[in-house]
């Protein structure tokens, strides 16, 4: 009776849980419904007064948000009208609401002891040093790389290397891959990624393996993440810096405490080059199960042999 009832608990409170996140996606979506009517489309509809029909025009593919994206990242709490003008809840908007100012990371994060452990002002301080707004200033802010929308943090809670690599990257790559994206910052013709990596043999493996930033910046101990990214020149090419047992990825992309129990264990092979620990975590169950198979089998096989050798004897 005890046991029926302790399970009945246990499905009322994960329903419970169920409702609950629902409920709480769904506020969300009522919220920011009118917004993401259009801007979570590749197509809005609009009235047209002199017509008085309905007409269908595309969206600027880089004005839709993807809502997915937006409710994993750290804001997802946030309706739009949190950062932008309420009077964006009329359209065609104002054009005046082109100008608006809007709040940066620091606006909002800086000097606030909630989140003193992520350094937003020594990363600000960093990242002023840097190749980006040493040459493009104020063209360049946090928002170029960290978009508002859909960021999270990766490397402070992720496990897994490939994630955290593929995170990153694809930060820099939004732009280092994207000429339109590249010249809102830059003014000359954008640097083809392979092209300038060509030296590098396996660059695809390479940038899945290890950070932009693991090679472009200056370390600094005292920061999660470095963000001082340097001109090319300053950039490791030298091969024995990281394929050697003192790797100096174990100061950057191994550093981190959430996977140094795996570097403990001998997972990661960078430090002698091989991919055994891939083998190891990524085991496919079915394998499992032909295995055990085999193993059952096996002993079948041998039991079957026994009981004729004993028959055969007598
Ligand atoms: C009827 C469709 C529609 C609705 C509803 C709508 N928008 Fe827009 N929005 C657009 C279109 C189309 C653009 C592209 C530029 C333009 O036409 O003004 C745009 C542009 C924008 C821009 C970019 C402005 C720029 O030039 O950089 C922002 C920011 C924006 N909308 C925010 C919002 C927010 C926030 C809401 C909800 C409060 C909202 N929009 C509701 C259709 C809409
Ligand atoms: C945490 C603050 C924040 C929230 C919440 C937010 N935005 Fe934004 N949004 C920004 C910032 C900052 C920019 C300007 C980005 C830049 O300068 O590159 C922006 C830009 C935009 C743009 C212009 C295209 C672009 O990406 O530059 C659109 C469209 C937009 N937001 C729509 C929305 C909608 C719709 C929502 C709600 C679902 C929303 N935003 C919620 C901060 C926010
Ligand atoms: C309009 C104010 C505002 C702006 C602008 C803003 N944030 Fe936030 N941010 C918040 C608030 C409020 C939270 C807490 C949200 C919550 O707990 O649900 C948050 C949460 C976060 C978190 C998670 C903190 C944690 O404890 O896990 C990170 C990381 C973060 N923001 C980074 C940034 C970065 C980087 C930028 C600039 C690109 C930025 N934020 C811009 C208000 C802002
Ligand atoms: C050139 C790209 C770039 C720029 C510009 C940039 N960042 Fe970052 N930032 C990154 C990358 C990459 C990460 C690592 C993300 C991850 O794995 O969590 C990061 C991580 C962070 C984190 C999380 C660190 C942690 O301890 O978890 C914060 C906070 C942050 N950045 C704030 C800022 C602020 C504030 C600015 C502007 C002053 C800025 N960033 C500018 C690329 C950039
Ligand atoms: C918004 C677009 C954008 C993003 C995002 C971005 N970059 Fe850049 N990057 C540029 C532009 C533009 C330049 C060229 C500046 C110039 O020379 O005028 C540049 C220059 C560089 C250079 C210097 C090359 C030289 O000439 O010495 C390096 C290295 C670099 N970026 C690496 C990165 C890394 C690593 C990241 C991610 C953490 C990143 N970038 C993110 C736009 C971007
Ligand atoms: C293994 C180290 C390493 C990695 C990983 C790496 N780079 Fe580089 N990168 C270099 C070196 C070294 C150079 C200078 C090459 C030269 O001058 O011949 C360079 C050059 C560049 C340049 C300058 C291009 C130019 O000629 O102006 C950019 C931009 C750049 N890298 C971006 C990136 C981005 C984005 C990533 C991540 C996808 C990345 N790098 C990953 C080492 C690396
Ligand atoms: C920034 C650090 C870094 C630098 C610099 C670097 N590598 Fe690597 N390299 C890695 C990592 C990480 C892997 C992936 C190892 C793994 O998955 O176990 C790798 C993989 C490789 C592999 C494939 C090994 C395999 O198991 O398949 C070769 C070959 C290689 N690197 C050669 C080079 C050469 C040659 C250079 C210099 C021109 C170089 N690397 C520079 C970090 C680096």
């Amino acid at each position: 009776m005890v046991y029926l009832y302790r399970k009945i608990s246990i499905i009322l409170l994960f329903a419970g849980i169920c409702v609950g996140a629902t409920a709480q996606m769904a506020a969300m979506k009522e919220d920011n419904k009118t917004c993401l009517d259009c801007h979570s489309r590749q197509t809005y509809t609009l009235h047209n007064d002199w017509t008085g029909q309905d007409e269908r025009r595309l969206m600027n593919p880089y004005f839709v948000i993807d809502t997915m994206q937006y409710l994993s990242g750290v804001h997802n709490g946030f309706s739009c009208i949190d950062c932008h003008s309420m009077d964006y809840e009329t359209y065609p908007h104002n054009n005046e609401l082109k100008f608006e100012p809007m709040a940066t990371c620091l606006d909002c994060h800086g000097g606030d002891p909630h989140y003193e452990h992520f350094q937003f002002e020594l990363i600000e301080e960093e990242f002023q040093k840097s190749i980006h707004f040493q040459r493009a200033g104020d063209l360049f802010t946090c928002n170029k790389c960290h978009n508002q929308h859909y960021y999270r943090t990766t490397a402070r809670s992720s496990s897994r290397v490939a994630d955290i690599v593929a995170s990153d990257n694809a930060m820099c790559l939004a732009c280092h891959s994207n000429a339109a994206k590249f010249s809102l910052a830059g003014s000359r013709d954008i640097p083809v990624i392979n092209e300038v990596h060509s030296w590098l043999p396996n660059h695809e493996l390479h940038f899945r393996s290890v950070r932009c930033i693991d090679c472009h910046t200056a370390f600094n101990d005292d920061l999660m993440v470095s963000h001082n990214i340097q001109a090319k020149e300053h950039a490791v090419k030298n091969c024995a810096e990281c394929h050697s047992a003192n790797s100096m990825l174990r100061a950057s992309l191994y550093k981190y405490e959430n996977i140094q129990s795996r570097q403990d264990k001998g997972f990661l092979s960078v430090f002698q080059t091989n991919q055994a620990y891939v083998i190891g975590a990524n085991q496919v169950p079915a394998f499992k199960f032909i295995t055990i198979g085999i193993l059952l089998m096996a002993f079948a096989g041998i039991i079957v042999h026994v009981a004729f050798r004993i028959i055969h004897k007598k």
